[in-house]
Order: structure tokens, then C-alpha cells, then sequence
């Protein structure tokens, strides 16, 4: 693709933790789109050490965060400035974790301490990037802040459990926020509610290719894959979205939208969902 749509701008993007994570796919397009940036992930997951391939491969650095901790974030900002010479135009929130999910727990069972490291790593953490960047006067006018949300926000997925809940903070938090950067800065802040994608983060939640099958059946144009995300992240970074704040915008190929759709009553629950690419042939 030969346009620059982020040619001269600068970010930071958190949550790459490997070729399949929505974040790594968005800093290989925002390369290639003419950005420059900072990778940043927690210090455990840097110790994989693939994100320094993508560091090296976007000629990027990459800065280690505990994105639920102030004074990591702020040294992120200090850095980050110095390296990219000067403030940033826009910021990539790609973190999701769930201890509930990760050991089993069942909804009705929610263990609290971990529920509230779910909402902490998982929403309160954007609030926390937001509040160190508005409090250093770190990112332009006009830049674009953008987290990555799902539908359960809205609608049960019966074993999404407490994300569900955090993802309904996490865009909470891109409306208030949006609110007080738009008026202070013209700062945008939204966030993108992905179709399933097949990640770590992904895969971790009980039951994830069913309903993977079953959203691809049901949206017109099947799940959105991680590249389309990105390409969205990137059209969202770009100054051609200017006047989009404080959104939860859709990107789920028509899946949010739907009620039943034919191909489910009629093809899917035989073929299991894994006829998308046929459906595309009728
Ligand atoms: N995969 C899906 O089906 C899907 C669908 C909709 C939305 N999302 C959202 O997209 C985002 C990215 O997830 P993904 O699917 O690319 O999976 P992923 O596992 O590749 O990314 C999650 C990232 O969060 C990071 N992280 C966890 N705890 C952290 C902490 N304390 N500090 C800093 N980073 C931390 C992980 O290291 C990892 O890089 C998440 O918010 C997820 O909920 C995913």
C-alpha cells in the first residue's frame, strides 16, 4: 500500500506480545503507514522476547510497563518523548487479562481479588495511561486514542465472564475521558469492538471457537481478522477521522447488528461454522 497515512506521527502501542496479537499486526501497518513509535508490554511477557523482533522489524524500541502501575507509565511517557522527540500523536490500548478466566473460575463462583486485577489490567489501566498523559500535556492536538473492546460489553457470552464486565468499564472510560481530552486538547478516545480473534488472549476464554464459528456464520461478511483490525486502528490514528471521538465502533463484520441469518439456520449448525470461505462462493 503506498499511502502514508500516518506519515510524521508518533505513538505507542501496548499489548504485542506475539505475530497473532492485534497490537503486533497494527505496528507492522502503522510502519508501513509512515509512524514511528514505542512498544511497550509488561515485563513478563517481554521476557518471550518476540517483541523485540517486532521492535527490530518496525525499527522501534521497546520499553517494558506494568500497565496497571502510574509510575511505570509515567517513565514510559518520559522515555517515549525523548526517543520520539517530542509528544505523541496517538496511543494503542491492546491489554486484556482475567485471572477468573485464566484458572476456570465459574461466573457465579468470581473470585473478587481476582476480579478486581481483571478490571484493573483490563480497563482501569486505559484510565491510568489517559491520566499520565493528560497530566504530562503528553499527546497532540488531534491525536487518537483507541482500546480494544468486544460485544460481551453489550450482550452474555456465557464464558466471557468478568471481562464482560471490563469491557463495559473500558468503553465507559473512552466516553468520560473523551469528554475532558476533547475539551481540554482535542483528543480523541475511542474504542474498536473486535469481531473473535484467534490470540493468546483469545483462546484463553473457555468455549472461544464456538463462538468464533458461530460469529462468523452469523455476520454477513464473516469475523474480522486481526489485519482488519489494524487497518481500522490505522484509518482511526489518521487525521481523516478527525472529528470521531468518545465512539464504541463496530468491527465485526455486520455481526452486531444481526439476529439470525440463513446461513446459521441452515448450513451452519451442520458444518460447524467452518464455511465461511464456501458461503463466499454462493
Ligand atoms: N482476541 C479476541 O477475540 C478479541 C476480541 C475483541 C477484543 N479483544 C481485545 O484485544 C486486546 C488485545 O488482545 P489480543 O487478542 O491481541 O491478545 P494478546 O494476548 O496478544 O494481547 C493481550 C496483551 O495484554 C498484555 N498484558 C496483560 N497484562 C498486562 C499488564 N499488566 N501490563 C501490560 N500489558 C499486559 C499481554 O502481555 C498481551 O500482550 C485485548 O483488550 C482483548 O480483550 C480481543
Amino acid at each position: 500500500m503506498g499511502n502514508e497515512l500516518l506519515k510524521g506521527k508518533t505513538g505507542i502501542i501496548f499489548g504485542a506480545l506475539d505475530a497473532n496479537s492485534i497490537a503486533w499486526q497494527v505496528a507492522e501497518k502503522a510502519h508501513a503507514h509512515g509512524a514511528k513509535f514505542v512498544l511497550s508490554n509488561a515485563p513478563i511477557a517481554l521476557r518471550k522476547g518476540d517483541i523485540f523482533t517486532l521492535g527490530k522489524d518496525t525499527g522501534s524500541e521497546v520499553i517494558p510497563a506494568d500497565i496497571t502501575q502510574e509510575d511505570e507509565i509515567e517513565t514510559l511517557f518520559i522515555e517515549s518523548k525523548q526517543i520520539l522527540g517530542g509528544n505523541i500523536d496517538f496511543i494503542l490500548h491492546s491489554v486484556g487479562m482475567s485471572p477468573n478466566v485464566r484458572k476456570g473460575i465459574h461466573y457465579t463462583d468470581l473470585d473478587y481479588n481476582y476480579l478486581m486485577k481483571t478490571l484493573d489490567v483490563s480497563a482501569i489501566s486505559l484510565h491510568k495511561v489517559l491520566k499520565v498523559a493528560y497530566r504530562m500535556d503528553a499527546i497532540n492536538p488531534w491525536g487518537s486514542v483507541l482500546a480494544l473492546s468486544y460485544i460481551a460489553a453489550q450482550r452474555t457470552f456465557s464464558t466471557y465472564s468478568d471481562m464482560a464486565q471490563a469491557k463495559a468499564m473500558l468503553e465507559s472510560i473512552c466516553r468520560s475521558f473523551g469528554y475532558h481530552y476533547g475539551r481540554k486538547k482535542k483528543v480523541r478516545v475511542n474504542s474498536i469492538s473486535q469481531s473473535p480473534t484467534i490470540t493468546t488472549a483469545g483462546t484463553g476464554v473457555k468455549g472461544f471457537n464456538s463462538f468464533h464459528s458461530y460469529s462468523s456464520c452469523m455476520s454477513p461478511l464473516g469475523n474480522a481478522s486481526a489485519e482488519d483490525c489494524a487497518n481500522y486502528c490505522i484509518v482511526m490514528f489518521s487525521d481523516l477521522t478527525r472529528m470521531v471521538t468518545m465512539q464504541n465502533l463496530y468491527h465485526d463484520g455486520g455481526y452486531s447488528t444481526m439476529g439470525i441469518s440463513d446461513k446459521l439456520i441452515e448450513e451452519c449448525f451442520v458444518c460447524q461454522g467452518d464455511c465461511h470461505e464456501k458461503h463466499l462462493d454462493d
